[in-house]
């Protein structure tokens, strides 16, 4: 294969270098391109646009694969903990037995947050949505931590900010639902694995502690794994892109939360929820939602449903599917909706609509139905989904600051009026 790609504009030849990762994808770097031709390349929501180059997760759409530094997603949730697979994608290897007795034992010591946090959290109504309560407060971790702040931080000062956000996050988002409900919050307890901690501050109360379950503590620590990373989605794009102008982790990740809450992208989860029940009230007739779904005149869409890069079964709906039966069996839980979306996977599967678009069950599809199992409410999900992606944050703005990536500014073509003349007011 020829190194270079070789364009032709206004009869003028150019010539492009050709880039190919480790598992053989290839690019063509424009990178000279617009200092060299005036011209810049077009490509609305990146759907062919490679921002970076990073050694941090492998996704093959096409065939359904997913790895984390090399490791394939099927192993790691069979085998690893979510403080394992956090540290591989942090650090870039498997730890050492001491290694990830050293990172817990970190992320435990800072667990706790600040009590002037209650004030602020104090200020919301209990019906906010607690993505804003978790977005905000991790933002405001700045105040708390100014030095965060410090762009040229040493590789020591940046190692803290980020045990402090990955020991932080659970707390808050533990917050954060308690102060839906009105309660009193629960302080972390260390003698408690991640996964059991979480568990404990969400369902303790001041009348009776949390009894650990193990069936619970290994579904959500797979969840949490199958969330850890998933290369440049959208919110991963926002936190490289917040952090690229130098913005501190902190608001990088918030702004990250921002963006997974929309439910094209983390807020899916609540959103299949949401539609299974909203089928159930209807009578439970799926072929009539499929039929919406397929009706371009209806704005309806099959949540949890299709990919813009799985054209296959996302690998990790697969592994979620089988979690999901797991786990009502194991708690003994009937839940309706997991037969209506059972009924809805069978009838797209089989259908032309669906076919033809590649259109596969994603990974929300089925992590509502585990967390609904779990206790966890639905407005909890998508902080659910921030709290195990938030691994892979850390590691791609880590990764960007350590390239030195410069700061990201796409270009537009612009498609508005020529110069007028200004009108005064009076004479419009
Ligand atoms: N239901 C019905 N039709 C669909 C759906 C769906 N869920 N998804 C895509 N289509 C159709 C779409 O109308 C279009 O049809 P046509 O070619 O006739 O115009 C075609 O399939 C391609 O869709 P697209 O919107 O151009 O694809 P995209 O890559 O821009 O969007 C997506 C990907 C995930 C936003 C979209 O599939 C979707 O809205 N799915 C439902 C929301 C969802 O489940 N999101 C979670 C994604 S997984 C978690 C994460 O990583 O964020």
């Amino acid at each position: 294969m020829s190194d270079f790609a070789e364009l032709i504009l206004e009869g003028k030849s150019y010539k492009l270098p050709i880039v190919v990762g480790t598992e053989d994808e290839k690019a063509i770097d424009i990178s000279s391109l617009r200092a060299e031709s005036g011209f810049i390349t077009l490509d609305s929501g990146y759907k062919n646009t490679g921002a970076t180059t990073s050694a941090i997760t492998y996704l093959d759409g096409e065939e359904g694969i997913l790895s984390y530094r090399g490791y394939p997603i099927e192993e790691l949730a069979e085998k690893s903990s979510f403080i394992e697979v956090s540290y591989l994608l942090i650090y870039g290897s498997l730890p050492t037995a001491a290694e990830l007795d050293a990172f817990s034992k970190r992320i435990k010591r800072h667990m706790l947050v600040n009590e002037d946090m209650r004030k602020i959290l104090d200020g919301f109504p209990s019906a906010a949505h607690p993505m804003g309560i978790l977005s905000a407060l991790v933002s405001s971790l700045t105040a708390f931590y100014p030095e965060s702040l410090k762009s040229n931080q040493t590789k020591d000062e940046m190692d803290l900010s980020m045990i402090r956000l990955m020991a932080k996050l659970s707390t808050i988002a533990a917050w954060s639902f308690k102060n839906s409900n009105g309660q009193r919050i629960n302080y972390p307890k260390n003698k408690l694995d991640y996964c059991s901690n979480f568990l404990h501050m969400m369902f303790s109360d001041p009348t009776e502690d949390y009894e650990v379950n193990p069936v619970v503590v290994d579904a959500l620590n797979k969840l949490l794994i199958l969330h850890a990373d998933h290369e440049q989605n959208c919110s991963t794009s926002t936190v490289r892109l917040v952090g690229s102008a130098h913005a501190s982790l902190y608001s990088s990740v918030s702004a990250g939360i921002s963006a997974l809450w929309g439910p094209l992208h983390g807020g899916a989860n609540q959103a299949v929820i949401e539609m299974l029940e909203q089928i159930k009230a209807d009578g439970g007739d799926s072929k009539k939602f499929i039929a919406k779904a397929k009706d371009k005149n209806d704005p309806f869409r099959l949540m949890g449903f299709g990919h813009r890069v799985y054209k296959n079964f996302d690998p990790r709906a697969k592994i979620i599917k089988k979690t999901a039966d797991d786990v009502l069996s194991a708690l003994g839980i009937k839940d309706p909706i997991l037969n209506i979306a059972k009924e809805l996977e069978q009838a797209a599967l089989t259908d032309p609509y669906f076919i033809e678009r590649k259109l596969y069950p994603n990974v929300d599809f089925y992590s509502g139905i585990i967390y609904r199992a779990l206790g966890i409410p639905t407005e909890m999900f998508t902080v659910m989904f921030a709290l195990g992606r938030l691994p892979g944050w850390i590691a791609q703005w880590k990764e960007m600051r350590e390239q030195k990536e410069p700061i990201g500014r796409p270009r537009q073509i612009y498609v508005g009026e020529n110069t007028r003349k200004y009108v005064p007011i009076e004479e419009r």
